[in-house]
């Protein structure tokens, strides 16, 4: 289970605060070379004003240096030009600082790479150098007037550096409170109630026979709401299917049960009349054999069910298997091998080789064939050739292994719950598990069992994937 501040909550965290400083800084870039922009523009025109006062004055060399000092250090500068009409004017400070490296700045330019240029390269070149600020005198009528003003680039990189800390700060402060009120929103509007679901799903899976666990819908109606209630619902079938599905376990096993005890006290009868048959009398020797009878049929439908019972759902363990020889062994198992009356037919071609397994194939073989010559036996005129097939086919996207007779047909109680355990027989003594029994074994190899009708007799269809056909 999540922390606090682990999984979602901090990823959101994190990437809210990232977008939000990506975007700080794509807008810091232009608003510093605006800031720097504007910073100069200030310094330059000072300087315009400057160069206006000297051009009223005649002769600017005997200006007194006083005068000039103040001026230019109103400015912040250490020199100014004035340039109109191919000649020019300076005032420079009476002490002038060593020369250094200068670099010259336009101000006519204004693309912002340029500004954001000019801007990163004051950050990072530091304040040692002397800038030269371009412009024009934009008074009237001199549109070739130019002035010049030199200063020291320390000031304009202090401010630059406060500037950015300023900015800096305030994003840090802005990324802080968006992120928090976000996280705030999504956390009450998303995390918690996720939250709430991942936990009651891992409860409830703990113990999910506990109806007290099954999560109580909110009323939202989004997403969210929708999950809730799917969940909801999902947890009380589960519950009841639970609870359902306990019950039949706890039926089958007091079925088992008496069907044991039945079994135990049917086979004693059973020792019993063997020895019942061995009197002489007359009448007992009529009787026994139908009592023999009627109890070895209750023996068998006793182990039969008790069989199913225990039949385990292992999963087929498939190995090449040659499938005529699989037949024949079947046949042989169901009774059908030098038969008095009932002809058998193995159509298998020789070289066919499957990959299934060989002993869940042999007790759909043997269920099909023992039922083929039950109901063959039963026909009261044996005379017309019975006969019982097993024939191959390929199909387009696998093969076909088909168990047919020529007997009566299936009859319309079987017909009509074939392959439902329990309901399918029509035999007397018949528990009506050989087909159902048949259809789960094919279906696990991924086949289907089908049922053709004859005239007359019956056929059943073993259909299965090429997958499984080796040769
Ligand atoms: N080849 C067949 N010909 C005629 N009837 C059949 C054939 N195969 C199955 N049946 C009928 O289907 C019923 C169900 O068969 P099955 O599921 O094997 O149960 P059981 O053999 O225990 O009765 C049988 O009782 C029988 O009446
Ligand atoms: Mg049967």
């Amino acid at each position: 289970m999540p922390g606090p501040f682990s999984g979602l909550s901090v990823k959101l965290i994190a990437t809210i605060t990232l977008v939000i400083l990506a975007v700080e800084v794509a807008i810091y870039l232009p608003s510093v070379g605006n800031y720097r922009q504007s910073w100069l523009n200030d310094r330059l025109r000072i300087g315009i004003v400057a160069a206006r006062v000297l051009d009223t004055v005649p002769d600017v060399m005997n200006i007194p240096a006083m005068l000039t000092d103040n001026l230019l250090n109103s400015a912040g500068a250490i020199a100014i030009v004035y340039r109109r009409n191919g000649s020019s004017q300076l005032i420079e400070l009476d002490e002038a600082p060593m020369p250094r490296e200068a670099i010259t700045i336009d101000m006519r330019q204004t693309d912002y790479p340029t500004l954001i240029m000019g801007a990163l390269d004051t950050l990072s070149h530091g304040g040692d150098r002397v800038i030269r600020i371009l412009g024009n005198s934009d008074g009237a009528g001199d549109a070739d007037a130019e002035v010049e003003v030199l200063m020291n680039e320390t000031p304009l990189h202090d401010d630059l550096i406060a500037y950015s800390w300023n900015i800096a700060l305030l994003s840090l402060l802005l990324a802080v409170l968006i992120a928090g009120v976000l996280y705030i929103l999504v956390s009450r509007l998303l995390i918690v109630p996720i939250r709430r679901l991942t936990e009651n799903m891992v409860a409830y899976r703990m113990n999910p026979e506990n109806a007290a666990l099954i999560i109580a819908p909110t009323p939202r109606r989004d997403e969210i709401g929708i999950v809730e209630n799917e969940l909801a619902a999902m947890e009380t079938d589960i519950f009841s299917m639970l609870r359902q599905r306990r019950h039949l376990a706890d039926l089958g096993l007091a079925v088992a049960k008496i069907n044991h005890d039945l079994r135990n006290t049917l086979t004693s009868a059973q020792m019993l009349s063997d020895q019942v048959v061995a009197l002489d009398d007359p009448k007992i020797q009529r009787l026994a054999p139908r009592l023999l009878h009627s109890i070895d049929k209750a023996v068998a439908f006793a182990q039969s069910v008790l069989d199913y019972g225990r039949q385990s759902g292992t999963p087929p363990k498939p190995v090449p298997v040659d499938l005529r020889a699989l037949i024949d062994e079947s046949a042989i198992d169901a009774g059908l091998r030098s038969h008095p009356d009932i002809a058998f037919a193995n159509e298998i071609p020789d070289d066919v080789t499957v990959r299934l397994d060989p002993e869940q194939l042999a007790r759909v073989f043997v269920n099909l064939m023992k039922n083929a010559r039950e109901a063959l036996e039963a026909m009261p005129d044996k005379s017309h050739g019975l006969k019982v097939t097993a024939a191959f086919a390929k199909t387009p996207t696998g093969y076909t292994i088909s168990i047919a007779d020529n007997g009566p047909g299936l009859p319309p109680r079987a017909r009509d719950n074939l392959f439902v355990a329990f309901e399918g027989s029509a035999r007397a003594g018949g528990t009506g598990l050989g087909l159902a029994i048949a259809r789960e074994l094919v279906a696990a190899h991924g086949g289907t069992l089908g049922y053709t009708p004859l005239t007359p007799g019956t056929r059943f269809d073993i259909t299965l994937p090429a997958a499984t056909l080796l040769a």
